[in-house]
């Protein structure tokens, strides 16, 4: 089984800026560099959450899932060779980031690379204490593709994603273990990320968080607000050097499959997607911020 989102890879204009911002704003902390991929952790066991690197326009270089074990590295790598929408990148072997590890990469229905790993060192992290605004690690991360039907079937068949919720036919939330979602898919006019969220501790962690950026003079693009899907809280934010959206996020609807769950259609309302009526209203800007520019990084691995 996919476990969880390890990292995300992005290439971005100006690597002193965007390390700047992560580390200084956002609360990442620089693990590792060697001059040119910055290497970003949070309070977690995962070795980075981030990975940075100078590329010409900002671009998604990877998502770097975790899996169980080598054996289902291998099981992926079957389906990725059978799947007609699937381009192998790398069969699986060693992996050579740091933590290690056994890993695959191939290209999604949508082009994007992807990364699924195993046996990866975890490094020594100091865990969020009560109060501190430091994010614990990723959350989740929200796609746009032009095919939301396509990329979720796609999910689910290579990596046994299953379906969470839906928004009309124009977001597929998708879980692989308890968290109501790690990935979703959200309808855009073309392929590139919508947002990388980032969990805070708690509730009174997440109004820290957002009130330490603000305080810093970087209103949220939208929120803070509680969605109606998945539940979670969400203050999403632009770093202004890449203009790539983040989300500060808590308290995500646990889903209990003993117990059943049935996918549900919501509406896309602003009750749907801002419950406690708190946020702004998402307007064309914000929508325009969410939508990103067509990532030039699609169906073009990064080079490391
Ligand atoms: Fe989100």
């Amino acid at each position: 089984m996919v476990a969880h989102v390890r990292h995300v890879a992005l290439g971005v204009p100006n690597l002193g800026k965007a390390r700047d911002f992560y580390e200084k704003r956002w609360q990442l902390e620089l693990v590792t560099s060697d001059g040119e991929l910055d290497y970003l952790g949070s309070g977690c066991p995962e070795s980075h959450v981030l990975r940075l690197r100078e590329t010409e326009e900002p671009r998604v270089d990877l998502l770097s899932l975790a899996a169980d074990s080598p054996a289902e590295v291998d099981e992926i790598a079957d389906r990725v060779g059978r799947h007609p929408q699937a381009r192998l990148v790398c069969e699986p072997g060693p992996r050579h980031e740091p933590g290690g590890g056994y890993a695959l990469r191939f290209l999604d229905c949508d082009g994007r690379t992807v990364e699924v790993s195993a046996d990866v060192r975890g490094r020594t992290f100091r865990p969020v204490e009560e109060t501190e605004v430091r994010p614990v690690g990723i959350s989740h991360v929200v796609l746009n593709t032009p095919d939301v039907q396509a990329a979720s079937t796609f999910y689910a068949s290579v990596l046994g994603f299953r379906v969470s919720d839906w928004v009309e036919d124009i977001m597929c939330f998708m879980r692989t273990g308890r968290a109501h979602h790690i990935v979703a898919f959200s309808a855009a006019p073309h392929t590139s990320l919508n947002h990388i969220a980032f969990e805070n501790r708690g509730l009174d962690e997440f109004m820290r968080a957002t009130g330490a950026m603000m305080r810093e003079g970087i209103a949220p693009l939208w929120g803070p607000g509680r969605h109606g899907v998945g539940q979670n809280t969400f203050a999403y934010f632009q770093d202004p050097s890449s203009g790539f959206v983040l989300e500060y996020t808590t308290a995500a609807q646990i889903i209990d499959d003993e117990h059943g769950w049935t996918p549900k259609v919501y509406p896309a309302s602003a009750r749907t997607t801002d419950v406690w009526g708190t946020a702004n209203t998402r307007d064309a800007h914000i929508s325009a911020a969410l939508h990103g520019l067509p990532d030039p990084g699609v169906w073009m691995a990064p080079p490391v």
